[in-house]
């Protein structure tokens, strides 16, 4: 097995015994892969060593750049039909961008949002061990032991970058919500804010009120972050368009098209309608919808707004999509569901207006933020009439349960 040849992909030799699966492990391989491992084999180089054949890929120089830290000095060929055609020794970089993390949490590069990606200098020494990385924007220094360790840890993720966590998506999300205004809490239980719909409610969420620049920074962050994360792990297809409707979803459209592009390289076009009526003949889409004159049939998009109330008036916007022949809306991103039934204070429907849209229109819907989450973060500041407030809310109007606890 072990002189058996490659017609195509890359040998890793030389690398220093027991260190293979290490290596491996690194550079997450499709579990189909073509893979020989050979550990502790005969080396007149070294005594021991092991070695690594992948078939039918190569690695990136980011790859071949953390591979450095683990496995110094050992052999990289790159084969092509059958030939060896190049042959280089994997040796640390002078630079590492990504991967690694600043110790110092007061560095930039651990900013909650829009934090700039590490870029480390190397220091290296006369051995390996004595590599240690510094942070070129705080000048803090990471020593051998804890690269060592990181390398070791499931989470490194080599493409560098990489995406935010929903948890840390919520607690920012939530965070700006209730800085800039946007979630408010009444004064007392005795006055509830009362809705549109009758209800008395413990909370009232307006996303009208973030119009500054602190809080449309993080709202960029979050609605692309979050939108990120749903192509990663498979929730949504990608998209061509992002669809806002008019007038709260058109700025959520544009930051979310721009931190899109701006912290995860996704380059997408923006859309949104026109809300009064042309009365006149022969209307061409985009008097109706702008932007939809680069539309082509067939194509994806992506609808963002604040919150569904009623499904009604999402119904109406959809229906407005019509005009772009063969569009496929691949999905609906809130930014809080209330997750309540729909109807008024006296008339309680069954269906949620988010599940009125997934059944009718069989549209996926994501919010970044839900009432259910919101509760739990602020149960134990509320005092006992205001917890009371929100249970009876719920119970009465909701489709989730809250917990006194
Ligand atoms: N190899 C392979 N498929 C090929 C060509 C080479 O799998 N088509 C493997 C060989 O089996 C060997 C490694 O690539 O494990 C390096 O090949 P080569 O340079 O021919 O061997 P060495 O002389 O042992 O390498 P070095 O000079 O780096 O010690
Ligand atoms: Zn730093």
């Amino acid at each position: 097995m072990l002189v058996s040849k490659i017609e195509s992909g890359v040998v890793i030799d030389h690398i220093p015994s027991g260190k293979a699966f290490q290596v491996l492990k690194l550079l997450k391989l499709d579990p189909s892969a073509r893979v020989l491992v050979a550990q502790n084999v005969e080396s007149k180089r070294m005594g021991k060593k092991d070695l690594i054949k992948i078939e039918g890929s190569y690695l990136t120089s980011k790859e071949i750049d953390v591979i450095a830290f683990l496995a110094p000095n050992s052999t990289l060929n790159t084969i092509y039909e059958w030939e060896i055609k190049e042959k280089r020794q994997i040796i640390l970089p002078e630079k590492i961008e990504g991967y690694f993390n600043c110790p110092n949490p007061l560095c930039p590069t651990n900013k909650e949002y829009t934090a700039p990606k590490t870029i480390f200098k190397l220091l290296k020494g006369s051995k390996i061990e004595q590599t240690i990385l510094k942070c070129t924007y705080c000048d803090s220094l990471t020593y051998y032991g804890t690269i060592q360790q990181y390398l070791n840890s499931n989470n490194i993720n080599i493409e560098g970058g990489g995406l935010v966590s929903q948890e840390k998506i919520e607690k920012i999300f939530l965070d700006a919500l209730i800085k800039g205004g946007a979630l408010r809490f009444p004064p007392s239980p005795d006055q509830p804010f009362i809705l549109k719909s009758g209800r008395k409610s413990p909370y009232f969420v307006n996303l009208g009120t973030l119009t500054d620049g602190e809080s449309l920074a993080k709202l960029k962050w979050a609605f692309a972050s979050y939108i990120a994360l749903l192509i990663e792990r498979g929730d949504i297809p990608d998209f061509d368009y992002i669809f806002g409707p008019s007038y709260k979803g058109i700025g959520l459209a544009a930051l979310a098209c721009e931190g899109l592009k701006e912290l995860y390289g996704m380059d997408k076009r923006y859309l949104y309608d026109r809300k009064e009526e042309k009365a006149y003949g022969d209307v061409s889409a985009d008097q109706i919808i702008v932007g939809a004159g680069y539309y082509k049939p067939g194509e994806r998009i992506l609808v963002v707004d604040d919150t569904i109330t009623t499904g009604a008036t999402k119904i109406d916007t959809f229906n407005k999509l019509k005009i772009l022949k063969d569009h496929k809306v691949v999905g609906l991103i809130i930014a809080v569901d209330r997750q309540e039934k729909m109807g008024d204070n006296i008339k309680i429907e069954n269906k949620t207006a988010t599940e009125s849209i997934q059944e009718e229109l069989g549209i996926p819907v994501y919010s970044i933020q839900n009432i259910k989450t919101i509760y739990n973060l602020i149960k134990d500041s509320l005092d006992p009439e205001m917890k009371k407030l929100w249970l009876e809310y719920y119970n009465r109007y909701g489709t989730i349960k809250l917990h006194k606890t």
